[in-house]
């Protein structure tokens, strides 16, 4: 029996020093000390000794309980200080290591042209507004002297919202001219007015349902087809270069008598043909005109007092003209391999 205890003790002393992990100690203990282990099953065997070795056994049997007991105490203390400090090294962090650089983004090409033209406009004295992409067809079309019947008005034409004909998303930022004269009431007004338009139009490399418009509204006393050519020019040189050459070509808007639209030189072949300005010399920018008295009637100011020009550039043709883009559509597609270039 002696030679029993001795081996359970030195067994467990054994295990003990090999333990990796605090459960393999609740194991051996369950295994030694509990109800049905290896040293109760030996204290079990004590009534088959005699009267004097009975106390002798139980006592060391005691002594080998103690010592496995304060062993496992000591072990399971060792344990957990040296599990910390595995978790402590391993999440350790080495503020050495060079951070990782965060990719910075940068302005879409459409933002950068049309910043470029509002830089330009400030500069002029004009004011930046703001309005509605869901516009009233009195606002699109009939204040903009564009009667029910006229055929920019056609459902195939234009996204209507109401069964009416009443609500629609606006095709154009000329409905921006009204806002502005029935906002400021007394001229002088100079405002531009650039935003989201909406047609219906099938996806092409010129062509989107949806594109971007800048639209510009100049009122006082006094002003004059002069000033209309003196601004525009002032835009494309400013845009193109001081050397670039503007055409006025007579054109016909309802809203506007008379009415031009601006042509730019190809800067590519100086007027001779190319395809960039597919053979015609000439690049389309803009239209404009002045305001037909009947819009400034229409919106409370005396046209025998006040005059003005307005006009609408094409934001995107700006920008594909900026950044040599051929294609419309790589503009909303969003891809950074494209975008990435400018
Ligand atoms: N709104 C016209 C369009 O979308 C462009 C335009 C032409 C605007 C003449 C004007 C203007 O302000 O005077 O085709």
């Amino acid at each position: 029996m002696k030679e029993q205890l001795e081996r359970i003790r030195s067994s467990a002393m054994e295990e003990l020093a090999q333990a990796k992990e605090i459960a393999d100690l609740e194991a051996l203990r369950v295994r030694v000390l509990g109800k049905k282990g290896e040293l109760t099953a030996v204290l079990k065997m004590m009534g088959g000794l005699s009267a004097e070795e009975r106390p002798v056994m139980g006592q060391m049997a005691n002594a080998v309980r103690a010592e496995i007991e304060s062993r496992l105490e000591e072990r399971k203390t060792e344990l957990a200080a040296s599990a910390l400090e595995d978790k402590l090294r391993r999440e350790a962090v080495d503020v050495t290591v060079p951070g990782e650089a965060v990719k910075q983004g940068h302005k879409h090409p459409m933002n950068t042209a049309l910043d470029e033209a509002k830089e330009i406009f400030i500069g002029m004295g004009f004011k930046i507004l703001e309005g509605p992409e869901v516009e009233l067809a009195d606002y699109n079309f009939t204040k903009l002297n564009t009667e029910e019947g006229h055929p920019a008005r056609d459902w195939s034409d234009t996204f209507y919202l109401k069964e009416d004909s009443s609500v629609l998303l606006r095709t154009q930022t000329s409905p921006m001219q009204i806002r502005a004269m029935e906002a400021i009431k007394n001229p002088p007004i100079r405002i531009l007015a650039p935003g989201r338009v909406f047609r219906k139009d099938e996806v092409d490399a010129t062509h989107s349902p949806m594109f971007h418009q800048i639209e510009g509204l100049v009122i006082d006393k006094g002003i004059t087809m002069a000033d209309l050519k003196g601004t525009l020019e002032t835009l494309v040189k400013s845009l193109y270069g001081e050397d670039s050459v503007v055409r006025f070509r007579p054109h016909h808007f309802p809203f506007t008598e008379p009415s031009c639209e601006v042509d730019v030189q190809c800067f590519k072949c100086h007027g001779e043909g190319c395809p960039t300005c597919k053979g015609e010399g000439w690049i389309e920018l803009l239209g404009a005109g002045m305001v037909h008295p009947k819009v400034l009637e229409g919106c409370g100011i005396d046209p025998e007092v006040y005059s003005g020009f307005a006009f609408g550039i094409g934001l995107e043709r700006m920008a594909m003209r900026r950044f040599k883009i051929s294609d419309l559509r790589l503009i909303f597609e969003n891809d950074i391999r494209f975008l990435e270039q400018f």
